[in-house]
C-alpha cells in the first residue's frame, strides 16, 4: 500500500503567457491536466526569480483544479501560510532548502495543505528516510532546477525506485512525482521507474499539436509503460 497507480499530467506554469495567465491556467485545464504546478523561484535557492504568492491568488478563480507551489526558495517555512492563502493546497519543500526539515514539514500541515518534499538530483534518498511518515508526495527532480527546457537526467531512475518503494512501504498513499525534461521521450523511462505525476513545461508548450495534443500523449505513454 502506500504509491499510487494512475498517471497525473502536471503542467509547470514557466513557459506560460504571463501577459495572460488566466487565460493559460483555463487553456490547461481544458488540455485535461490533473492540478497546475507553480515554480516559486527566490534567485537565491535556484539562480531564478519567478511567481509571487499574489500572482498564483490572481488567478485561482480561473480554475477549481488544484495548485502545488513547488518553493525552491531559501526558508519557505516564512511563506507557507502565504501561499496556502494564496489558493495552494499542496506545498512541495526542498529537504536541501531548511535547517530542519522534520519541522518545516510539520509546519506545512499546521499550514493545513498537503505536504511534500523534494530532492535535488545529487541529493540523496536517505536524506527523506526519516519523514516519510509526515508527506504526501516526494518529487525527484530530473533536473537541476531554476529553469525549463533542460535534460532530463536519466541517472535518477534508481532515486525514483528508492522513492517508490518508500512509498510502497508505508502506512499511507504517498504520489511519487518527477521533475525537469519529462516529454514523450522520457515518460516511459521515469514511469518504468515508479513516476505517477509527472510534471512537465517545456514539453506541453512545444507540442506542435497543442497542449491537449502534448497531455494525452504522454500520459497514454506512461499508461501504456506501467500496464
Ligand atoms: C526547474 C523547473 C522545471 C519545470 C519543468 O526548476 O521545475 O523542471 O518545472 O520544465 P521542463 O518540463 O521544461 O523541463
Amino acid at each position: 500500500m502506500g504509491a499510487t497507480e494512475e498517471i497525473l499530467i502536471i503542467p509547470s506554469v514557466l513557459p506560460a503567457d504571463y501577459s495572460q495567465l488566466g487565460k493559460a491556467i483555463i487553456e490547461l485545464e481544458e488540455a485535461g491536466v490533473d492540478r497546475i504546478q507553480w515554480d516559486v523561484m527566490d534567485g537565491v535557492f535556484v539562480p531564478n526569480l519567478t511567481f509571487g504568492p499574489d500572482i498564483i491568488a490572481s488567478v485561482r478563480k480561473d480554475t477549481s483544479l488544484s495548485f502545488e507551489a513547488h518553493l525552491m526558495i531559501v526558508e519557505p517555512d516564512q511563506y507557507f501560510t502565504n501561499y496556502v492563502n494564496a489558493g495552494c493546497d499542496l506545498l512541495i519543500v526542498h529537504a536541501e532548502s531548511t535547517r530542519h526539515l522534520h519541522r518545516s514539514l510539520s509546519k506545512v500541515k499546521e499550514a493545513g495543505a498537503k505536504v511534500g518534499v523534494a530532492l535535488n538530483p545529487a541529493t540523496p534518498i536517505e536524506a527523506i528516510e526519516n519523514v516519510i511518515d509526515l508527506v504526501d508526495l516526494i518529487l525527484i527532480m530530473t533536473v537541476n532546477p531554476g529553469f525549463g527546457g533542460q535534460a532530463y537526467i536519466s541517472t535518477m531512475s534508481s532515486k525514483i525506485r528508492a522513492a517508490h518503494e518508500l512509498a510502497t512501504l508505508a502506512d499511507h498513499e504517498i504520489e511519487i512525482e518527477v521533475d525537469g525534461g519529462i516529454s514523450a521521450s522520457t515518460a516511459a523511462h521515469a514511469a518504468s521507474a515508479g513516476a505517477r505525476a509527472l510534471v512537465a513545461g517545456s514539453a506541453l508548450y512545444r507540442h506542435p499539436d497543442g497542449l491537449k495534443a502534448a497531455v494525452s500523449e504522454i500520459r497514454e505513454i506512461a499508461i501504456a509503460t506501467i500496464s
